[in-house]
């Protein structure tokens, strides 16, 4: 090949420029009949030594072109297939928050962020969940201290939230969430939750129902159905869960929705006035309503995901259908 050999040529142009008989190597050995007779063997030593390494130099790049040039004729092959490079995928639960987040910041609601390391103030107290009251075992805590824990639901950020600010309010806090269960294919020690909460003068259940029931049509697509039950959770008054009509059955009654037709989503409700109150908002003045969802659980609705384990086990098999 044209290349190679002109590199030999080069390469064999290098000799003689250096090391040929009348090359510099040589010239300089002439050099020394100059040089006084007692510098004479240092300055041979230091030539014999610059020779040497020129000669291995020289050498070196000779045998290199030598076993190039045994490849003659095949370069790089740009027709062979490439060694693959994985891609990968945003995982299912952030992909789902970021189309819940959406659907809420078209509406107006801005972001929120609590701290995962809470107090029993923010996680229960605040929330009209006193101490020794039963509604505590609804959750199981992971205490770090006496007054310190893991927070066990997003529902601390409200507090957090309406401390720094005045009304309007109009949040979703997303956030990740501890509680001390059994770890089955139902439920995990860790889970993700987003919050929402609307803070105003004269907010009315009916925007909360309209509300939630646009956003489970936004997210699982125009024909899906809502329904409201009546429910409990201290913070709220009154209360309520919102279904959606079964995803998988389209509402006929399956073994997921256990022949109801529905899935529950999430929890919701009319701000209590005694979490105003903890926050030192006008009870009289503002009304509002908050809700609560769970990201794993719309995740697996969603994708027909049966272990929530498997959001957390890093496996690419099951990441790499996402
Ligand atoms: N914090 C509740 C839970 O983790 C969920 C929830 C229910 C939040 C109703 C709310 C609400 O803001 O209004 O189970």
């Amino acid at each position: 090949m044209e290349t190679l050999s002109s590199e030999n040529e080069a390469v064999d142009q290098m000799r003689t420029k250096y090391l040929g008989r009348k090359g510099l190597v040589a010239s300089l050995f002439i050099e020394m009949g100059k040089v006084d007779s007692g510098e004479r063997p240092k300055m041979g030593k230091i030539l014999n030594e610059l020779k040497l390494e020129l000669t291995l130099e020289i050498d070196r790049l000779s045998q290199s072109d030598i076993s190039e040039s045994k490849t003659d004729g095949w370069e790089i092959d740009l027709t062979l297939p490439g060694d693959p490079m994985p891609v990968g995928s945003i995982h299912p639960l952030t992909q789902v928050l970021e189309d819940i987040k959406s659907i809420f910041i078209r509406l107006g609601f801005s972001l929120a962020y609590g701290p995962e390391i809470d107090t029993e103030f923010y996680n229960f107290e605040a929330l009209n969940i006193p101490r020794h009251h039963p509604a505590r075992d609804m959750q199981d805590t992971f205490y770090i201290s006496d007054e310190v824990l893991l927070r066990t639901h997003t529902s601390d950020t409200q507090i957090h939230f309406m401390e720094n600010h005045e009304p309007p309010v109009r949040i979703i806090a997303p956030g990740r969430v501890y509680r001390n269960e059994d770890v089955s294919v139902r439920s995990y020690c860790l889970f993700h939750q987003v919050e929402g909460l609307y803070v105003d003068s004269g907010v009315t259940f009916s925007e909360l129902k309209g509300t939630l029931d646009y956003f489970a049509r936004e997210l699982f697509g125009k024909n899906m159905k809502t329904r409201f039950r009546p429910s409990y959770f201290p913070f709220t008054e009154p209360s309520a869960e919102m279904d959606v009509s079964c995803i998988f059955c389209k509402g006929k009654g399956c073994s997921i929705c256990k022949k109801t037709g529905w899935l529950e989503i999430l929890g919701c409700g009319m701000v209590d006035p005694e979490v105003y109150r903890s926050v030192k908002y006008d009870p009289d003045k503002w009304t509002g309503y908050a809700f609560g969802l769970g990201i794993e659980r719309i995740a697996m609705l969603k994708y027909g995901i049966q272990d929530i384990r498997l959001f957390y086990s890093g496996d690419v098999k099951f990441l790499r259908q996402f």
